[in-house]
């Protein structure tokens, strides 16, 4: 087995008849070779549903014209693709499978992480094809033992740097610019840290409710479904040292870095993190049940729609800042920002009035946006100190963020895949807040749907 790195030329989803497959992974595909014509793809499908080729077309044909997809390579990939039913789970379904691949090929698993480990246990009585990539969706694992043991697993199928652990804030245009914002520049950077910043928030708040996903969503909850991954890989790029290259190995190891220095603030879980579930409310023109009552959820049940966590990321750089991440479900007002809030001037002059503002960098993830506020002489009185917000839209990048990490399985490039370590700390960092609300330690709030979360919530 060579970890040579060699460009991909077919893609085969399992899962392919599943959900994810339709809304995200398949206009990924659309988006990409509608950008990349230059780029041969054989696409292969496979799920558990007896579909025949034309029913998969039609569903690849549907997911493209959302996008919209087109040109040759969309064309090509329509009349050419095949679909073949198989339990992934039986090695002996596997020869048939990847016969039908031109190598090297990708494996996209995206079925529920039991199937997956299951899928991937069936590989390991098969040699695989040369350069073979694992592309693996999240949740990695269920804590950070069930992630060291599929970690485990999977090399011994292929190399570390073979494993895409997809997490498609990654492939988010905004969350990739904050590296230009951060590392571009002389005028930003020298201020990120604990001697300037005061407190740095992370906040994902959706005017998204349980959209059908109960299956999934009851057993997971807010802070494992965007907290556990995506923000903590947002803040491991807000809080990293400079990486000299771009490369996979210097931005993963600068994340890595980040992430192993991360903890729950104080080591105090109990004071440094809140949960919330939503209640019966409006949420823009539609009426949200109680989540308890919504179709398939435990009417007991505990998960938190809404997550709050706040954390040290203990280097030179950011001693004694706080990191605080939130996350909620059903809000009226959606939020999708990263807020770094620095301290006051040292001093102001006497003579001058006001100021009392924070001075702040916010960067928008959707829409794409950054804003400087910043406390300068406002008009009228010269001595009356005012704030003023620099503005600067970024707008949206040239690919859907599924397509920009689909590229980089494509070219073989791991840089905005999770790698196996990190995967595993990503667990380590929450699981005592976990605990904590096992042990009943810290209170479930609740909220209305299309409200701005609890009481004393909002930042
Ligand atoms: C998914 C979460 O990974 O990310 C969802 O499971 C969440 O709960 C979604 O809504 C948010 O991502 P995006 O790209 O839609 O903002």
């Amino acid at each position: 087995m060579s970890s040579r790195t060699e460009p991909i030329k077919s893609l085969l989803i399992l899962g392919a008849s599943g959900d994810l497959s339709g809304r995200l992974l398949l206009p990924g595909v659309g988006g990409l070779v509608t950008a990349h014509p230059d780029k041969p793809l054989r696409l292969v499908g496979s799920g558990a549903e007896d579909w025949d080729d034309t029913r998969w077309r039609q569903r690849v044909r549907d997911s493209f014209a959302t996008v919209p997809a087109s040109g040759p390579r969309a064309e090509q990939i329509l009349a050419e693709t095949h679909y073949l039913p198989a339990d992934v789970t039986d090695p002996n379904a596997w020869p048939s499978l990847l016969q039908a691949c031109e190598a090297p090929v990708a494996i996209f698993f995206a079925l529920p992480p039991p199937v997956t480990a299951k899928a991937c246990q069936a590989l390991t009585h098969l040699d695989l094809p040369a350069h073979t990539r694992l592309v693996l969706e999240k949740p990695f694992g269920t804590d950070e033992a069930t992630a060291a043991q599929l970690n485990d697993l999977l090399t011994r199928l292929v190399p570390e740097d073979h494993i895409h652990r997809v997490d498609h804030f990654l492939g988010k245009s905004t969350v990739l610019n904050l590296l230009g914002l951060r590392f571009a520049n002389r005028i930003l950077e020298p201020v990120m840290t604990a001697e300037h910043v005061e407190r740095v928030d992370l906040v994902f708040d959706e005017n998204l409710a349980l959209e059908g996903r109960a299956g999934y969503y009851d057993g997971a909850g807010a802070l494992v479904d965007m907290i556990q991954s995506h923000l903590l890989q947002i803040m491991s790029l807000l809080a990293m040292e400079p990486p000299s290259t771009l490369s996979a190995a210097d931005l993963r190891d600068h994340k890595a870095g980040v992430l192993r220095a991360t903890h729950v603030w104080r080591g105090d879980p109990e004071h440094s993190s809140r949960r919330a579930q939503y209640t019966a409310g409006r949420l823009g023109d539609r009426d949200v049940p109680n989540y308890t009552d919504e179709p398939g959820i435990n009417p007991a049940s505990t998960t938190e729609t809404m997550a709050e966590v706040t954390l040290a990321v203990d280097t030179w750089r950011w001693a004694g800042v706080p990191f605080r991440i939130r996350t909620g479900k059903a809000i009226g007002t959606p939020r999708k920002q990263a807020v770094i809030t620095f301290k006051d001037a040292p001093r102001l002059p006497h003579g001058f009035t006001g100021g009392e503002q924070p001075n702040r960098i916010v960067i928008g993830f959707g829409p794409d946006t950054m804003a400087i506020e910043l406390n300068v002489n406002g008009p009228g009185n010269p001595l009356q100190i005012d704030q003023t917000v620099l503005q600067s839209e970024f707008g949206p990048g040239d690919l859907p963020a599924y397509g920009e990490v689909l590229l980089g399985v494509l070219d073989a490039d791991p840089s905005l895949s999770v790698r196996g370590d990190t995967a595993e700390d990503c667990w380590r960092i929450v699981a005592p807040v976990l605990a904590a609300w096992k042990a009943n330690k810290v209170p479930l709030e609740r909220y209305p749907a299309g409200g701005a979360g609890p009481e004393g919530w909002p930042l």
